[in-house]
């Protein structure tokens, strides 16, 4: 048996923008997806046939696989079609498991191939949530290369440079609206609005520079700063059509007690994500109003693989 786990994520800034190639910046936390593989002499995914399975990330990975049957296991904590990078978690955690099968796992290989997996299946995706679920910790995601850079990723003439960066302790709360929403259908959404409009291309620029200006209040640990550009930053993915009636039921109750709040990953319900000062008073609100909290911390451990064949 070969298993291999990976960590969800929330983006802090620059969801979508990133797709284009600007830049984000994005967490990995605190739930995690594992996937045990075994060889076998037929294909099976949780003791059921393979065949019945409808995820397209696990169709699209196996269809990579040329290793022979194989009997497959998944547990997952990271709530699915939540914006909480559970497509990037599982994909990254099952190549681990994989490839240490083979014998052959190596993270920044892994991080690239699970980018290939959600890229075809999204038709469309940045490198963003496959390497931080790799990698654990932050991650700094930009078109130049800066200290602590651990790779680049390039696809149909971008470029994304990706860095681990320090950040201050912060304390987050999640809030899940419980409005399942596709990463695909909203990259598209979005790509239309981009691909129609000056002002769609505008709003990407503008996503851009408050992620850089985000990235140098980070370093300052100027939260209040941090927070507003978090406000900011959900106002120009609401001009992309990303927000939705769910998420900005959860935000606004809550925003006289946070620093900042906004939707993290593709939006179109998911999850909102507030920097705060009193967690479990914002967890609190997030429920009264129906919503999902969790108080969430940093995973720093990315990808881990335990291979005991
Ligand atoms: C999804 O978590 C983030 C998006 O920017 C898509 C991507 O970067 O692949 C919406």
């Amino acid at each position: 048996m070969s298993t291999a786990s990976a960590p969800g994520k929330f983006i802090l800034f620059g969801e979508h923008a990133v797709v284009y190639g600007k830049p984000a910046i994005a967490m990995a936390i605190d739930m995690r997806t594992e996937v045990g593989v075994e060889r076998s002499s037929s294909f099976t995914l949780d003791r059921r046939p393979l065949g019945e399975n409808r995820s397209y990330y696990i169709r699209e990975i196996m269809r990579r696989w040329n290793g022979g049957p194989l009997d497959i296991e998944i547990y997952s904590r990271v709530p699915p079609s939540s914006g909480l990078g559970s497509s990037a978690a599982l994909t990254v955690a099952m190549l681990g498991a994989l490839r240490s099968l083979e014998s052959v796992a190596e993270k920044e290989r892994i991080a690239r191939e699970a980018f290939d997996v959600e890229y075809t299946v999204q038709g469309g995706a940045s490198p963003t949530d496959t390497s931080t679920s790799t990698l654990g910790g932050a991650v700094f995601i930009s078109e130049k290369k800066e200290d602590n850079f651990r790779w680049s990723v390039e696809k149909k003439g971008k470029i994304w440079n990706i860095h681990s960066i320090d950040v201050p302790e912060m304390s987050f709360v999640v809030g899940i609206t419980g409005a399942r929403s596709s990463t695909k259908d909203m990259v598209e959404k979005v790509g239309r609005v981009v691909k129609r409009s000056p002002f769609g291309r505008d709003v990407i620029e503008e996503i851009g520079k408050l992620v850089e200006e985000g990235r140098r209040a980070l370093k300052r640990g100027d939260f209040v700063r941090i927070g507003e550009l978090m406000n900011e930053n959900h106002e120009l993915l609401s001009l992309l059509g990303a927000s939705c009636k769910e998420l900005d039921s959860l935000i606004t109750p809550i925003k006289d007690k946070v620093y900042g709040a906004k939707l993290t990953g593709a939006g179109g319900g998911g999850s909102i994500i507030a920097l705060t000062d009193e967690p479990e008073r914002v967890a609190r609100k997030i429920e009264q109003k129906g919503g999902r909290a969790h108080i969430v911390s940093v995973d720093r451990k990315g990808l881990a693989l335990d291979d005991a064949e």
